[in-house]
């Protein structure tokens, strides 16, 4: 058999241990050649590949990012491919395409799986906002990543009197924000599953404040809003340039506590950070069994699927119920956090 793979979309811890595994386990395993598109599918439709064996994935299991390379996804490139289906997979000579990615690269997944290519989708982002799996690879780096900053922010914060306002990922679901909140000792948590009160976080910081204590960490979700007319958020500033940029809400959220609490409040955005650097151990074991089970459901022509953790086991899941909504923190779960406050 001749599998291709590809990375696309937002790069994510985890990335190269899935490559490894699916290379290990199609080559050694059951003697096929693997080929793995560059730049996501920009590679797929150009034509620009290269051969991966045991040795090209050799030493990256740890290694962050994607040998690869990754790229969001040309949407007009891959609807035109995707008219002529059969005869961009024989120009390319695969029996078996495994595309890993977040939810654009797993709808364009279905959509050439749709048209008749032989698609397995592996998904990955670290927001773990595909409803289908109960955790993608990346997301516990990425928590850890967001927990340590709140670690390390709580001693500074507490040498100055400082509210720390911690802006992580997470443009439709909070689930960094609410996990590295919750492991992180924060005071309040913010996401965009829920508008926040302003009023609410200041009560919070002055209570503990009252109470002697010298500091407060806010999480705060990139996606995360204030409810309608308790802030004036979402005017754009210009900048040098004349450009009109728009301030992050963690940013805007520090200058409205600073100036309601008349004490320091400092935005602290994790950005990148978070996506970047070696996976944890859980990141590089839940890649790996993807990569396996993606192999041999390729092997059994279970196309059409992507795999996806239930419980404690992987599963085969159709990419149509993968793509349909995103996984949403539910309020029972915001609830728990909150009591730790
Ligand atoms: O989708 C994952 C994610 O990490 C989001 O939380 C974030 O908004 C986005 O990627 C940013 O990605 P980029 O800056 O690469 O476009």
């Amino acid at each position: 058999m001749r599998i291709g793979i590809l990375t696309a979309g937002g790069d994510c811890p985890g990335l190269n241990a899935v490559i490894r595994s699916i290379v290990h386990r199609a080559v050694a395993g059951h003697g096929d050649q693997v080929i793995g598109f560059e730049d996501g599918y920009k590679g797929l439709l150009d034509g620009h590949y290269r051969p991966l064996d045991l040795t090209t994935v050799s030493g990256i299991l740890a290694r962050g990012g994607t040998i690869l390379g990754s790229a969001r996804l040309e949407r007009g490139r891959l609807q035109e491919a995707v008219r002529d289906v059969p005869e961009l997979t024989k120009r390319l000579g695969i029996d078996a395409l495994i595309p890993i990615g977040g939810e654009g690269t797993l709808t364009a997944a279905r959509m050439l799986s749709e048209a008749g290519m032989p698609v397995v989708g592996v998904p990955k982002t670290i927001d773990n906002d595909i409803s289908a799996t109960d955790r993608t690879f990346g997301f516990d780096t990425a928590v850890g990543v967001a927990t340590e900053a709140m670690d390390r922010l709580k001693t500074t914060a507490e040498s100055h009197q400082r509210v720390m306002v911690v802006e992580v990922m997470g443009r439709h679901a909070g689930w960094i924000a609410l996990e590295s909140g919750m492991a992180g000792g924060a005071h309040g948590i913010c996401l965009p599953e829920r508008a926040f009160d302003p009023a609410d976080l200041v009560k919070m910081v002055e209570e503990r404040f009252a109470r002697g204590k010298k500091f407060a960490v806010i999480a705060v979700a990139e996606g995360a809003h204030p409810a309608d007319g308790t802030m004036d958020y979402g005017k754009g500033e210009v900048d040098q340039y004349g450009h009109e940029r728009f301030l992050g809400i963690g940013t805007a959220l520090a200058v409205e506590l600073e100036h309601r609490l008349g004490k320091e409040a400092k935005p602290v955005i994790l950005g990148h950070v978070q996506r970047g650097g070696t996976p944890t151990a859980y990141d590089r074991v839940l890649a790996t069994r993807f990569g396996w089970h993606a192999v041999e459901a390729a092997h059994r022509g279970d196309f059409g699927h992507m795999t996806a953790l239930r419980g404690t086991e992987i599963e085969m899941v159709p990419l149509a119920e993968a793509v349909t909504e995103l996984k949403r923190v539910p309020e029972e779960r915001m609830a728990e956090a909150e009591s730790v406050f």
